[in-house]
């Protein structure tokens, strides 16, 4: 089988707007969306658009085991890229949108969901249905955390009832990224989660 950087680079060829890099994240932004993830909360990490397994490297390097790593990725082929090489970890080929009627709606509270989803273009609803449910499985003080190259928020927090901010910039990467927080916006701000 070819590499995931190989079978990366030609799915973007062939659409870029759904892959939406030729290239998959640097370890240096990995690592830093590693230590945004209270691995201290009980439950599983969710990963949305795992591509070839960039991002979820960092989490098992910052001591993630695999079996608490749920990735979610659309493209077949990628999947079966994330299958091979990351046997311990749960592989749901799929969209992001149907997460709320897969068996992680039914996983119980989530430690944490980190998405590299190119979410800025989605549709309103489309980027609801994917973060509501997240919010949902996650509960007090969960993060939803996104990377962006945007240099501002990729998602619309007043529309969509969510409080979020930057917390991290990674300049060293293929190309510069920030890392996003969201948390729902009727959450108390005393309910213990990391902002
Ligand atoms: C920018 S790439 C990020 C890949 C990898 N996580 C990384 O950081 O290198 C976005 C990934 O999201 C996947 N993707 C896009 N839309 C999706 C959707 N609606 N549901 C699941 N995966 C999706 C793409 O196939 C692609 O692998």
């Amino acid at each position: 089988m070819a590499t995931g950087a190989t079978v990366f680079f030609g799915l973007w060829l062939q659409k870029p707007l759904h892959i939406a890099a030729a290239n998959p994240s640097g370890p240096r932004l990995a690592d830093a969306l590693a230590h945004c993830v209270a691995l201290d909360r009980p439950g599983a990490v969710l990963e949305l658009g795992a591509g070839t397994g960039s991002l979820t490297r960092g989490l098992v390097r910052a001591g993630c085991p695999s079996d608490r790593i749920i990735a979610v990725e659309r493209e077949p082929r990628l999947a079966a890229v994330l299958r091979r090489d990351f046997p311990g970890i749960r592989v749901i080929q799929g969209d992001a949108t149907r997460i709320g009627e897969s068996f992680v709606a039914r996983e119980g509270p989530l430690a944490a969901v980190v998405s590299s989803l190119p979410i800025k273009w989605f549709p309103l609803e489309t980027q609801r249905v994917i973060v509501q449910p997240c919010l949902d499985l996650l509960g007090p003080g969960g993060r939803f955390l996104q990377i962006t190259n945007a240099f501002s928020s990729p998602l619309p927090m007043e529309r969509l009832g969510l409080s979020g901010r930057e917390v991290c910039r990674v300049w060293l990467n293929v190309l510069p990224a920030q890392i996003w927080a969201y948390w729902g916006k009727t959450e108390l701000s005393s309910a213990g989660g990391q902002s």
